[in-house]
C-alpha cells in the first residue's frame, strides 16, 4: 500500500502527439489536420502552432527519465497516425515505427509502462480532404493503421487506447469547429461520432490479442440541471446524452441512446448503420475517463445560439450555467466529486470493468520564481482533492486501476495555444528547459 493505493495502482502522467512532439516534418512525417489547423489565421488563440511544442521527439529520454524520477510508474503517450501513415492509407514510415518503439523502450528501461494511445486528434490531412471523420472510409483507414502500428509494436506496448475523446473530435472538429478540422456541420456530425466508434471497434477487432489490454479513452462528465424546472431538466438530458450515453452506451451496452438520435433527426441514418453495432460494443479490457469539471446547463425560451456552429448540435439553446464555484484559467468549474459522480455511471453501465482516470488536471498561469521554482499551489490543490477522490474509491472495493495526471509537460493546449500551461512540469519554450512544479514535488512525495 502506498498512502492508502494499492500497490499494483498504476500512477502515470499523459501527453498526446501534436502537444508535445513537434519535429513535425522530420523523418518522413506527413501533416495532419492539426497543423493545417494550427497554420490557419485566427484559428490558435496567441497564433502559436505545434511546430517545435517540447520537442519532445528529441528530448523524450529525458521527460522519461523525469517522470520516473517523480515515482510515477505509467507514461500515456499518443502516437501520430502521419509518423506510421504519412499520407493516412498505404506506405508505411519504418522511421515512424522505429520512433515509438525507441519510446516504448526507453519507458520499459527506466520502469515506466507504456500506455499507448492510437487517436489523439492528429488525423492525416489527406484523409480530411476525402471527407475525414463523416466518411466511413475513414474508419477502416484508422483501422489500418492500428494493425500496421500494433504488429510492430506490440512486444513492447501491452496498454492500448484506440481513441482519445470522440466527443472533441466529432463535436468540436465538425460541430463548433474550435478544432480542426474546423467544419461546422451541425448534426452531420452525428456521422462523425459512428464513424470514430466504428474506427475504434474496427481497430480493436484487428488488433486484440492476448496478454495485452484494450481500451478507449473518453470524455465524459457529470451534467446538471440549473432549476427543477421541465425545460433546465430537458436540457441535462440533452447534453447528458449528447456528452456520455451517445459514447457510453454504443460502447458497454451495444444501443445507440433513441433520445439523442431524435433530438438530431438522424434515427433513420443511424437505423442503417445498427449492423456495425456489434463491433463498436465489443468487449473491453478497460475504459479511460478524462475528468476536468461538471456542466451545469439551462434552456432560456427563446434562445438559440448559432445553429450549425455548435458543439451541441440539435440542442443548441442549451447554455452552460455558472454555479459559482472556484474556477481553474479554463473558466471549469473544480468539483472532485464530480470524478466520482461519473466513475459511478460508467461503474453501474459496466459493473466490474476496470476503469482509470487516462487525464485529470488544470490549467493555471504559472510564473517562474526568481529561485527559478514554479509554485502551483492552485494546480496541486486540484490535484490532491482528485486523488483522494481515487483514494476513497479504491479503498471502497471499486475497479479504478490508475490515474493519469494530464499533463506531464506544459504543452500546446489545442485552440488554446501556448497560453495555457496544464502540466505538472514547466517547460520554458525559449529554452526547452524543464521545472518541476511543486504541484508534481507534491505527487513524488506522496508516492515516495
Ligand atoms: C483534453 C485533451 C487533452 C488536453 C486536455 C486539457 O480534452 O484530451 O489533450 O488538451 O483536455
Amino acid at each position: 500500500m502506498t498512502n492508502g493505493f494499492p500497490s499494483g495502482f498504476t500512477w502515470g502522467a499523459a501527453t498526446a502527439s501534436y502537444q508535445v512532439e513537434g519535429a513535425v516534418a522530420s523523418d518522413g512525417r506527413g501533416p495532419s489536420i492539426w497543423d493545417t489547423f494550427a497554420h490557419t489565421p485566427g484559428r490558435i488563440a496567441d497564433g502559436t502552432n505545434g511546430d517545435v511544442a517540447d520537442d519532445h521527439y528529441h528530448r523524450f529520454a529525458e521527460d522519461i527519465r523525469l517522470l520516473a524520477d517523480l515515482g510515477l510508474n505509467a507514461y500515456r503517450f499518443s502516437i501520430a497516425w502521419p509518423r506510421i501513415v504519412p499520407t493516412g492509407s498505404g506506405a508505411v514510415n519504418p522511421a515512424g515505427l522505429d520512433f515509438y518503439r525507441r519510446l516504448a523502450e526507453t519507458c520499459l528501461e527506466n520502469g515506466v509502462t507504456p500506455y499507448a494511445t492510437l487517436y489523439h486528434w492528429d488525423l492525416p490531412q489527406p484523409l480530411e480532404d476525402a471527407g475525414g471523420w463523416l466518411v466511413r472510409d475513414t474508419a477502416e483507414r484508422f483501422r489500418d493503421y492500428a494493425a500496421v502500428t500494433h504488429d510492430a509494436l506490440s512486444d513492447v506496448i501491452k496498454h492500448w487506447m484506440t481513441l482519445n475523446e470522440p466527443w472533441c473530435s466529432a463535436f468540436l472538429g465538425y460541430g463548433s469547429g474550435e478544432h480542426a478540422p474546423g467544419r461546422t456541420v451541425g448534426t452531420e456530425a452525428l456521422k462523425a461520432v459512428h464513424h470514430l466508434l466504428l474506427g475504434h471497434g474496427l481497430a480493436l477487432d484487428a488488433i486484440r490479442s492476448d496478454g495485452a489490454a484494450y481500451g478507449i479513452a473518453l470524455n465524459p462528465a457529470p451534467i446538471h440541471a440549473a432549476s427543477d424546472s421541465p425545460a433546465d431538466r430537458d436540457a441535462a438530458r440533452r447534453i447528458d446524452g449528447l456528452r456520455n450515453r451517445l459514447f457510453l452506451e454504443p460502447l458497454l451496452t451495444g444501443r445507440y441512446p433513441a433520445d439523442v438520435l431524435e433530438d438530431t433527426g438522424t434515427t433513420a441514418w443511424f437505423a442503417e448503420r445498427e449492423a456495425d453495432l456489434p463491433l463498436i460494443g465489443a468487449p473491453l479490457d478497460f475504459v479511460g475517463v478524462n475528468y476536468y469539471c461538471p456542466t451545469t446547463v439551462a434552456a432560456p425560451d427563446g434562445l438559440i445560439s448559432a445553429p450549425g456552429t455548435s458543439s451541441q448540435p440539435g440542442s443548441e439553446n442549451v447554455v452552460a450555467v455558472d454555479t459559482g464555484l472556484p474556477e481553474t484559467q479554463m473558466g471549469w468549474p473544480i468539483q472532485a466529486s464530480g470524478l466520482r459522480d461519473i466513475l459511478v455511471t460508467i461503474n453501474k453501465l459496466a459493473p466490474e470493468l476496470p476503469l482509470y482516470v487516462t487525464e485529470n488536471g488544470s490549467a493555471y498561469p504559472d510564473v517562474v520564481t526568481a529561485d527559478g521554482t514554479v509554485e502551483d499551489d492552485e494546480r496541486l490543490d486540484y490535484l490532491r482533492r482528485h486523488v483522494a477522490v481515487c483514494k476513497d474509491l479504491v479503498s471502497e472495493g471499486f475497479p479504478l486501476k490508475g490515474y493519469f495526471a494530464w499533463s506531464l509537460l506544459d504543452n500546446f493546449e489545442w485552440a488554446w495555444g501556448h497560453s495555457r500551461r496544464f502540466g505538472i512540469v514547466y517547460v520554458d519554450y525559449a529554452t526547452q528547459e524543464r521545472i518541476v512544479k511543486k504541484s508534481a514535488r507534491w505527487l513524488r512525495d506522496f508516492l515516495a
